[in-house]
């Protein structure tokens, strides 16, 4: 399998590759920084193989996105280190980050790849509370965060799922976010046709944590997390370690099942009996 991950030099995507890698992937990271991994003993093994690919290139850049051969699954994980400012949160730089990075991405998709019979399956990271809808379900202990502190991260997050439904073909039921892409966006040379990407499942993470990954440790098949095609409502953090879990030993795995949904996922509350750990990989 061949995957092109942008967002890979830490966190979910790196997590992820590392799974992938390990499972026999070939990985190809488009990074700012390639040096990010001179002391990485795991993946200079791999670039030695010849499974782990480093390209340089800034996603903000649609010139960088090369994107050729085989891509069996892209993974979109790009996001940004926020600064605080008391009077409007948390802002991340430039405000439109993600939902530029994703549009860079996919009008930059060649014909080779655009073909029913190539495409790549889309795995993009997302989160929770975006929406007016979706703030009204957070679990209550969220809802200040994610309303004020957490307000222009979320603008350019709901401005990519924006992008991502066209791409999918999803209708969108939210408001319009206004401000992060351009006007005429839907116009521009190389985007997609509404529904043309036909394998695409957005993930919508809960509050993302940096623990070990849990699910590893369960013996018993099951896993601490859940996952879900609609807000879970009582969710309130998940691992990053285990969102990559989910992505390569529950999400690849049962790809029909979710393909062309957005999967909410979170920690199971182990306070409430009726949500015990029940599902398996
Ligand atoms: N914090 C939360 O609670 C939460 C909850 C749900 C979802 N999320 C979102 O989930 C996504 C993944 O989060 P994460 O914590 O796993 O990752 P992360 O720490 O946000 O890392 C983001 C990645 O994006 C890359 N990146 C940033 N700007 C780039 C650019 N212009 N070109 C190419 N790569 C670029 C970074 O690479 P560099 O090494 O070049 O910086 C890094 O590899 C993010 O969008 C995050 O905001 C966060």
């Amino acid at each position: 399998m061949n995957v092109f991950s942008i967002g890979a030099s830490r966190n979910i995507g790196y997590h992820a590759a590392r799974r992938l890698l390990a499972k026999g992937a070939t990985v190809t990271f488009l990074l700012r920084s390639t040096s990010v991994f001179d002391n990485n003993q795991e993946i200079q093994a791999h670039i030695r193989a010849g499974t782990a690919r480093l390209v340089k290139g800034d996603a903000l850049k649609a010139e960088d996105g090369a994107k050729d051969g085989t891509i069996d699954l892209v993974i979109f994980t790009v996001g940004g280190l926020p600064s605080f400012q008391m009077t409007k949160g948390f802002l991340v730089n430039p405000p439109n980050l993600c939902a530029q990075s994703f549009l860079n991405l996919v009008i930059t998709m060649p014909a080779s790849l655009r073909r029913p019979s190539a495409q790549p399956r889309f795995i993009a990271v997302s989160s929770i509370g975006l929406s007016h809808a979706a703030h009204a379900e957070l679990p209550l202990l969220l809802k200040p965060l994610y309303g004020y502190a957490l307000h222009q991260p979320h603008a350019d997050k709901l401005a990519m799922e924006w992008v991502i439904a066209h791409c999918a073909g999803w209708e969108w039921a939210h408001e319009t976010p206004t401000g992060i892409l351009s006007a005429d966006w839907t116009s521009l040379p190389g985007l997609p046709a509404f529904g043309e990407l036909e394998h695409v499942v957005g993930i919508r993470a809960a509050l993302l944590t940096s623990g070990a990954c849990k699910a590893d440790k369960k013996k018993n098949g099951k896993v601490p997390y859940r996952q879900k095609d609609c807000e879970l409502g009582d969710g309130y953090t998940i691992s990053r370690e285990d969102v990559a879990h989910y992505f390569v030993e529950g999400l690849m795995l049962h790809w029909d099942q979710w393909e062309g949904k957005w999967a909410h996922i979170a920690y199971w509350m182990t306070i409430r009996k009726d949500l015990e750990p029940t599902d398996r990989l």
